[in-house]
């Protein structure tokens, strides 16, 4: 289960500086407030397809990831990926249709599929570095993000990362903040070293990886790093698009370039659906912040995210109904993949992100496009007939 719940106005609410306004015009006949979209908002858009990969620590143990459970910390030796291989995933990805694919980095165990640098003060007026990375893992020497990135520029697919600021039981926190309450051997930090972490731990990710397409905040931001992220964006990737961007009254975006939430992880909305609005629903045409909603869901059965032993996977029926519920009605798709232990998309997953994709192809395809079609005009009728699609 993911966490979407923003938690950026947790405090006092304040009119923060750094926070992008609403763009929009005033329709001259109407005078109706028209949201305007960044050019990156579009391109985003026209994307129409995702995926949101999870691969790390959690893909190891029996349960959806640390997710409500602080003090479980993984051992970093059970990450063992020994087939580890991201071509196979953008093979997968690109069978799919899908054009992006956005990597969880860093969830709520705490662990980093990179080696970090990042060192901090401890409590105990030490230094520590951030032990807990694919670093101190059987498959030390790689760096998953580096990986995945080389894969998805050679197949053409935009790639970007998931990093959960709001929890990391590694550190002990829950909210955004550190639990005073440490257990043995644990690492004791202040809450404004725990901030530091998270913004050091960026850095990294959007320094190193090249052009990112999408930046994932599940559970939001905390109002004592916005506007250090905000700047930050500005600075290293002024062209992602960041979901769970503003908060629910549109008084805080990290960005321009604000994606929303639909609200629901079913992949099946069944709602109207605009590109306006910050509130995680159907959006509001009247709104004057333009933020494409994103439908997030998975292969899997059951909401379950990283891969799961004997999880059975949705049928391609629902799948194409998924399909026409979201990219069918204005939403951005980000559909789950969950490589398993190995390091590999297993191959009964492959084929039906294949199946799917060869539906998209064959109803939406190049095949079915305008040029194909047989024109007939009358007058100042045109009227193109197109072959039937077919269902295999
Ligand atoms: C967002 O748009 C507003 C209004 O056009 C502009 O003032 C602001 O600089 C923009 N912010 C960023 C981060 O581009
Ligand atoms: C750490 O250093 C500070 C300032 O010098 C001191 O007040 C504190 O007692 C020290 N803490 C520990 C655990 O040694
Ligand atoms: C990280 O380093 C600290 C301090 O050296 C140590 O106590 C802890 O066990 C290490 N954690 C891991 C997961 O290696
Ligand atoms: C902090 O951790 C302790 C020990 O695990 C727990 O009992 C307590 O509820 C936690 N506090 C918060 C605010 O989560
Ligand atoms: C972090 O802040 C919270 C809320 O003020 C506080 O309860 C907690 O004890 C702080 N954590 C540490 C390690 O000081
Ligand atoms: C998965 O199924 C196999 C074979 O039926 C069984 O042995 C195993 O315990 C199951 N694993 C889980 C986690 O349910
Ligand atoms: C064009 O289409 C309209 C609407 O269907 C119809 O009323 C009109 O007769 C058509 N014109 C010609 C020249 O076919």
């Amino acid at each position: 289960m993911l966490l979407h719940i923003l938690l950026a106005c947790l405090g006092a609410c304040t009119t923060l500086a750094a926070a992008p306004n609403p763009r929009f015009r005033i329709s001259p006949l109407d005078g109706s407030i028209i949201a305007l979209p960044t050019a990156d908002q579009l391109a985003f858009q026209d994307r129409e397809f995702g995926m949101l990969i999870h691969f790390n620590l959690a893909t190891y143990i029996s349960i959806d990831g640390c997710n409500g459970v602080p003090g479980l910390v993984p051992e970093p030796s059970l990450f063992d990926p020994t087939l580890l291989n991201t071509d196979q995933w953008m093979a997968t990805i690109v069978a799919s249709g899908a054009q992006y694919a956005t990597l969880v980095a860093k969830h709520n165990c705490g662990f980093a599929t990179w080696p970090s640098k990042v060192r901090f003060e401890t409590r105990d007026n030490t230094t520590s570095g951030y032990n807990y990375t694919v670093a101190d893992s059987p498959v030390k020497g790689e760096d998953v993000p580096a990986m995945f990135t080389a894969s998805a520029e050679k197949a053409g697919i935009g790639h970007g990362f998931y990093y959960s600021t709001t929890v990391n039981n590694f550190l002990n926190v829950q909210n955004s903040l550190v639990n005073a309450t440490w257990g043995p051997g644990e690492i004791r930090i202040t809450n404004e070293t725990y901030d530091e972490v998270v913004i050091a731990m960026l850095t990294e990710l959007w320094t190193n990886y090249g052009s990112l397409t999408e930046l994932w905040f599940d559970g939001g931001y905390s109002e004592s790093v916005q506007d250090q992220i905000t700047s930050l964006l500005q600075e290293l990737q002024p062209h992602a698009c960041i979901f769970n961007s503003c908060d629910a009254d549109g008084s805080a975006c990290l960005s321009n370039n604000s994606i929303r939430w639909i609200g629901t992880e079913t992949g099946l909305p069944n709602a109207e659906i605009w590109s306006t609005g910050v509130t995680n629903d159907g959006g509001d045409p009247t709104s004057p912040f333009f933020a494409p909603a994103e439908c997030d869901t998975t292969l899997q059965e059951g909401d379950r995210w990283f891969w799961g032993a004997n999880t059975t996977l949705r049928p391609l029926e629902e799948m194409i109904e998924v399909y026409h519920q979201t990219v069918g009605r204005n939403c951005l798709l980000e559909l789950d993949l969950s490589p398993d232990r190995s390091g590999l998309v297993p191959a009964a997953y492959a084929a039906r992100y294949k199946q799917l994709g060869d539906f998209i192809r064959s109803c939406y395809g190049a095949g079915n496009a305008a040029e194909n079609a047989v024109e007939s005009r009358r007058g100042a009728n045109v009227t193109l007939t197109f072959d039937t699609p077919h269902l295999d």
